[in-house]
């Protein structure tokens, strides 16, 4: 079938157009409409058999309902059952626009458009071609968004082609979309109404008029297997390029400077306006400025598709915080990337340090002290979750057997003569500490009133510690150096003390893989605190 394509500028001057249009969906067949949201896939919505079409063109599973786009609130009563005063109240303020009220359904709309459900979708879009073709067929448009099934939404008329040529009748090319997302969903048949999807009109503005809204849960989070969501569609993964999204929240400065460090050859970063050239060789799109959530709406979906064609094999993006139209991309963004995510702590600046024993790591972590911050020690903090944390105590246990368990709780020697005797035991371990651990830091950074962190862990940069901290720093020393600080700590005999050494990963080990270095050659304490301080000054006007 040939896809006829209806260039509509101006309603006025396109009477022929609009007849012809409203002729396609009259007569069952299927047509892309523009709306200021996204691009929808429209057909008579009570004709059970077109509307039948509009699930195989796209690929949609059959339990996921559509949405009935009407031209003026008026028409409400046709569709549906019971219209509340909050719906007549929320038409006035809000359509058209995009805001689509779930209500309870007449026998009138067909199974097929609802998926089975007693509610039914109801949303007049603020387009004027649209509104004059739905007027002219005299019948509700049923349409989901025009792409196929798991794709970004179309926001051109010719990602509607790009997706749906050959399969449908016809397309209104009526411009780009001005809100780029789609609409907002509030389900008006459940006391206190519930957002089901972030959309185009905030949730403010929604709270403004409603007083309380329930969030679903679907909006933030994955959910679990089997759990249902109260919109069938948001269960699904949505949205989606070709190549795995890993979404990055946090202040955009320092997700940013996460992302750099991923980015390179093979790489696709979506990032906003002011951070375009900080990514090498990675393919990088542009989401709109970091303050503008309106302007990356408009451009999530387009940007997202762009990957499509080039190499990348893993995708990473920056995230507007939740606010205004901000929660819509951000869902769309999670949605994306299957809610895959590395959520950076906001409003913090976190201090890795690193090092081997004898470096004098202590005077530098006391400098960052006594510049106010609160200070994590990883070590610490293991030792601790090893007593108490139940959780970590019952993984090590179904891990290693019921040896490292004696009537004192969990036998650490036991456990490390298994770890230590035997490499892969030592890698079951780490794997689980190296989750463990980190996520109690994060808790732990959260907590924390100071803005100023520092974490001390040996393992910094062979974990997921790496990712929560803006700047890391190696603390190194020459071995003779350490050699004699050893010694004297702890008061062993040379030959100890170079065993002990030796049994460490080498010094470059970590000079390598941190962004500084701090090489503690002092001769006292007192002189390495001072310099540890000036270092770590110099380092923070940066990060701050
Ligand atoms: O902006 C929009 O809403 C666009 C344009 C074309 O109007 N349409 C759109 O439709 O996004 P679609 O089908 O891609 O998404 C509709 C969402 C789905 O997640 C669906 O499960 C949910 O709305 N939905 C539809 N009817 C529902 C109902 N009766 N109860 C709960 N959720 C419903
Ligand atoms: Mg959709």
């Amino acid at each position: 079938m040939e896809t006829k394509v209806f260039k509509i500028e101006s309603v006025a001057d396109a009477a022929q157009e609009i007849a012809e249009a409203a002729e396609i969906i009259r007569s069952g067949g299927l047509l892309g409409i523009p709306t200021e949201t996204v691009y929808g896939l429209g057909a008579n919505g009570l004709d059970g058999a077109a509307v039948r079409r509009i699930f195989e063109a796209k690929g949609r599973p059959q339990d996921n309902p559509l949405i009935l786009h009407i031209p003026e609130a008026s028409w409400l009563t046709r569709y549906c059952e019971s219209v509340p005063d909050v719906a007549w109240r929320l038409a006035e303020e809000f359509w058209p626009g995009p805001l689509t009220m779930i209500l309870p359904r007449k026998d009138i709309v067909p199974d097929e458009t609802t998926a089975g459900l007693e509610t039914v979708g109801m949303r007049c879009p603020d387009h004027p071609a649209t509104l004059a073709v739905i007027r002219a067929a005299d019948v509700p448009v049923a349409a989901p968004s025009a792409n196929r099934s798991g794709r970004p939404s179309c926001t051109t008329a010719e990602h509607v082609l790009e997706d749906m040529a050959g399969k449908i009748e016809g397309i209104v090319d009526g411009g780009g979309c001005s809100v780029g997302v789609e609409s907002t969903i509030v389900d008006l048949t459940v006391t206190p109404p519930r957002l089901l999807r972030p959309g185009g009109l905030p949730l403010e503005r929604l709270q403004a008029v409603l007083g309380g809204v329930e969030v679903d849960k679907a909006v933030k989070e994955k959910l679990a297997e089997g759990e249902k969501p109260r919109a069938p569609g948001m269960k699904y993964r949505h949205y989606a390029p070709e190549a795995p999204v890993t979404v990055v929240t946090g202040d955009a400065e320092k997700s940013a400077r996460y992302i750099a460090r991923y980015a390179g050859k093979g790489v696709g970063v979506l990032c906003f306006d002011e951070y375009a050239d900080c990514f090498g060789e990675a393919e990088v799109r542009l989401l709109g400025p970091a303050a503008d959530a309106a302007e990356q709406a408009r451009r999530v979906f387009d940007s997202l598709r762009a990957f499509d064609g080039t190499k990348v094999e893993k995708i990473y993006t920056q995230c507007p915080d939740g606010s205004g139209i901000g929660l819509a991309v951000e869902n769309r963004l999670k949605k994306a990337a299957g809610f895959q995510t590395v959520a950076l702590p906001a409003g913090k600046t976190v201090v890795g340090f690193t090092g081997p024993t004898g470096a004098g790591k202590t005077s530098a972590l006391l400098a960052l002290k006594k510049m106010g911050a609160h200070i994590i020690d990883c070590d610490a903090l293991y030792a601790e979750m090893l007593e108490s944390d139940t959780a970590l105590q019952n993984v090590i246990c179904s891990t290693f057997g019921d040896s490292v368990w004696n009537e004192n709780g969990l036998d650490r020697k036991a456990l490390g003569r298994i770890v230590f005797s035997y490499e892969k035991e030592l890698e079951k371990l780490n794997a689980i500490v190296f989750d463990a651990v980190p996520r109690a830091v994060f808790r732990r950074i959260g907590e924390a009133e100071e803005t100023l962190i520092g974490v001390d862990a040996i393992n910094l940069t062979d974990c997921l510690l790496r990712d929560f901290c803006d700047v890391t720093v190696a603390v190194t020393a020459p071995e003779d150096v350490r050699l004699a600080r050893i010694m004297l700590r702890d008061g062993i005999s040379e030959e100890a003390g170079r065993m002990r050494i030796a049994a460490q990963k080498p010094a470059a080990y970590y000079a390598e893989r941190c962004d500084y270095v701090f090489h503690n050659d002092a001769p006292t304490a007192e002189e390495a605190i001072l310099r540890a301080e000036a270092l770590l000054k110099e380092i923070l006007k940066r990060y701050k």
